[in-house]
């Protein structure tokens, strides 16, 4: 009784799959997203059309063969007539695979070729990217502006990554934009696409580099040129302030006990002097983020963010940030702080 085990080992599989591959906001294969999506794409759909045809054409003559053939009768005492090959046939079989094979191999590297293409374009702006355990920074160009976790993106502008790891191999996957690039310690991988079209989307670490690998997720947002400046500019100037006189008294309380804390030796926090560190992500406008905690968290209020900063490592496991052990009063003072960063 194998077979059953089999199969059951093979679902186990399916599931474990399933599960370790978020679900995209669109599936990239029919909704590209970009340049150099399109060109992978069309080379993953005429791969399987291809693969199909193949399948249906073997299969088909197995399952006619074995109807068309199969013993009508009791079999004669005495050993059937022994045949031995067909040239032609078997010619054929072997040189249809082989010239498939080569011609698709030669349809990927060209394809390869051009999607690593970096482009001379003078107005292609470069993205440094870095990937540690367990998060995401992206530094823009020559604007000295760095995120965490949290990629912007301008529509119709040549963008060039350089991708990076502080630790350990890592692998920088947005499906819907391009296909996975290690993130190797010491050295500086290259990609290159231009986002087609605003949105967002969802990218992860597809490299297993610790136990906060699943963790490790990042937020796109491609916006207009016009847009991309505007948050630019803002991040420039520390970002967006706290709306004056919001939150009231539990905010301003919050915002003295974030001063208390060592939460600005790892974060910029807009309104709180001395708060500028560059470990964590800038905490500017972190209460519009769909996502914290590295996408792991849905951030749909201020009981979300207090959940996260009441226990990181209970939310994230093998999260940097610390328990400091906040009492209840001191987290929600702290949130209703936070949440006047929009
Ligand atoms: Cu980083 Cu997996």
């Amino acid at each position: 009784m194998r077979r059953p085990a089999l199969a059951a080992a093979a679902a186990a599989l399916v599931i474990a799959a399933g599960s370790a591959v978020p679900a995209a906001a669109q599936a990239w294969p029919t909704a590209p997203a970009s340049n150099n999506a399109e060109l992978i794409s069309q080379l993953f759909w005429f791969t399987l059309i291809l693969a199909s045809v193949v399948f249906v054409l073997v299969e088909g003559l197995l399952i006619y063969s074995s109807l068309r053939f199969r013993r009508r009768a009791v079999l004669p005492a005495r050993e059937p007539p022994q045949i031995h090959g067909n040239t032609r046939l078997e010619v054929m079989w072997a040189t249809v695979p082989a010239l498939i094979l080569v011609g698709l191999f030669g349809i990927t590297v060209t394809r390869l070729g051009e999607i690593n293409q970096i482009p001379s374009d003078p107005n292609a702006m470069h993205i440094a990217v870095t990937g540690q355990q367990f998060q995401w920074t992206f530094q823009y160009a020559d604007t000295g502006v760095q995120s965490t976790n949290d990629l912007h993106l301008p529509v119709g502008v040549p963008l060039i990554f350089d991708v990076t790891s502080k630790d350990v191999i890592h692998s920088f996957w947005v499906p819907d934009l391009y296909g996975k690039i290690d993130a190797n310690p010491g050295r500086i991988n290259h990609i290159t696409f231009t986002v087609r079209q605003e949105g967002t989307f969802r990218g992860v670490c597809a490299e297993l580099c610790g136990a906060g690998h699943a963790g490790m997720l990042f937020q796109v947002e491609a916006v207009t040129p016009d847009e991309f400046q505007q948050w630019i500019q803002q991040m420039q100037s520390g970002g967006p302030p706290p709306a004056a006189g919001s939150g009231g008294n539990d905010a301003d309380q919050g915002k003295a006990l974030i001063g208390q804390q060592p939460c600005g030796t790892c974060h910029v926090i807009p309104g709180v002097p001395g708060a500028s560190g560059q470990v964590g992500p800038n905490l500017a406008g972190v209460a519009s983020r769909k996502t914290i905690a590295g996408g792991a968290v849905p951030n749909n209020g201020p009981d979300d963010l207090k959940r996260w900063i009441m226990n990181p490592p209970g939310v994230k496991p093998s999260t940097a940030m610390p328990n400091y052990n906040l009492t209840d009063d001191q987290a929600t003072k702290i949130v209703a702080y936070l949440e006047t960063l929009k």
